[in-house]
């Protein structure tokens, strides 16, 4: 995006001076028994690189709990009280000075890091390498899918593979796997995907070639027997534990296995630290292994809304959620079973 000066960030007649906002200051019991709607908070500041959005869609992501349920630490980056949400689209209210590529007006989608305004506010903050314009043909109500889901999925397919090569995603039916599938034949790739048997045909309808369902098969078993023809796992699970191990027999000697995925618990930090740690000589994989943090990236949130204006990319969203029921999104959230998106309706 091209930055010169064209406008101010003095607050426009239309922008109010605060706003309504989920916001949490504990998050003791989860973080859905502790949201609670305010009307009078503060507006985030615009700094001049940055742009004031109007949020019509929040979607919801793991992090999104898993973050501030860290309690302390957490809170000394993030002080409360807070409002949760990474995801938006929405509408432009005010540009920073420095800010020529959008307008007040232009409908927008993106992704914030984890903030003390997050996307359960009515107003976020956004830079431009964590936002893009939502094409035509695109809905605000699907372009809010995109920030992190679609976008931690592309980064780690498209720099790993090329036309042809057989990807295998760990976990294909929920906001990141849903994308995974989908991108992964935009890129021309064949595509193997985990899911529960309720979730395969919803795999096999965003493109996959195979599934495996992890509730009646081993999942590494079954790769094994297929040799060394993968060149890419995603892993957007953790489980099964072995799963890196057993891509030895899997994955070609120059594939790659990114992980993203995992609950906060004591077993998953340990398979985490093998897998990347452990040497093959004492038990590890002998793979090339990435735990992936998405970092927010213009041109890739380009690149999925121009397949979504395209048809070659869908969301998929399990739920819309009203505003004021932001803790039953949770709630939901939280089962680890969505069919894809939950998405938070933030205007009336
Ligand atoms: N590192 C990063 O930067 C980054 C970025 C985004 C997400 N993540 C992490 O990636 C993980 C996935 O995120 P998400 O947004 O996709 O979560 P999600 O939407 O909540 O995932 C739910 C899906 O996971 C499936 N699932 C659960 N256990 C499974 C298993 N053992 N095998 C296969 N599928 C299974 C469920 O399918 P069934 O109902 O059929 O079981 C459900 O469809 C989370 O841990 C999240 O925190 C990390």
């Amino acid at each position: 995006m091209s930055i010169t000066n064209n406008s101010n960030n003095t607050t426009s007649p239309a922008t109010p001076k605060t706003m309504r906002a989920w916001v949490y200051t504990s998050t003791r019991g989860g973080i859905e028994k502790n949201i609670h709607l305010i009307s009078d908070a503060p507006l985030p500041f615009l700094p001049k690189d940055a742009i004031l959005v109007k949020v019509h869609y929040s979607s919801l992501n793991p992090a999104d709990y898993k973050f501030p349920e860290l309690g302390l630490p957490m809170r000394a980056l993030i002080p409360t009280p807070a409002s949760p949400g990474m995801d938006f689209s929405g509408v432009v209210a005010q540009v920073g000075d420095s800010v020529d590529a959008l307008r007040a007006g232009d409908a927008v989608f993106g992704r914030i890091p984890p903030t003390k305004h997050g996307s359960l506010g009515e107003y976020v903050c956004a830079r431009l390498d964590g936002c893009a314009a939502v094409p035509a043909g695109v809905s605000l109500q699907d372009a809010s899918c995109i920030g992190t889901a679609a976008q931690t999925a592309y980064q780690c397919i498209a720099p790993n593979v090329s036309p042809g090569d057989k990807v295998f995603v760990n976990g294909g039916s929920g906001g990141t796997g849903t994308f995974g599938i989908q991108i992964a034949k935009a890129l021309g790739c064949h595509v193997t995907a985990s899911c529960s048997g309720k979730n395969a045909d919803l795999c096999r309808s965003l493109g996959a070639d195979e599934v495996v369902d992890y509730t009646a098969e081993d999942v590494s078993q079954v790769l094994k027997a297929k040799g060394q023809v993968y060149q890419l796992v995603v892993d957007n699970v953790g489980t099964p534990a072995d799963l890196h191990k057993a891509a030895d027999h899997f994955l070609r000697p120059d594939g790659k296995f990114v992980q993203i995925g995992g609950e906060f618990t004591m077993a998953n930090i340990t398979t985490v630290m093998s897998r990347g740690l452990l040497p093959s000589f004492l038990g590890g994989g002998k793979r090339k292994w990435q735990y992936l943090v998405t970092s927010n990236t213009h041109a890739d949130l380009e690149q999925i809304a121009k397949w979504m204006s395209e048809g070659k990319v869908k969301a998929i969203i399990d739920e819309v959620f009203q505003y004021e029921d932001a803790p039953k999104a949770f709630e939901k959230l939280r089962t680890g079973r969505a069919k894809g998106k939950i998405v938070i309706k933030s205007t009336a």
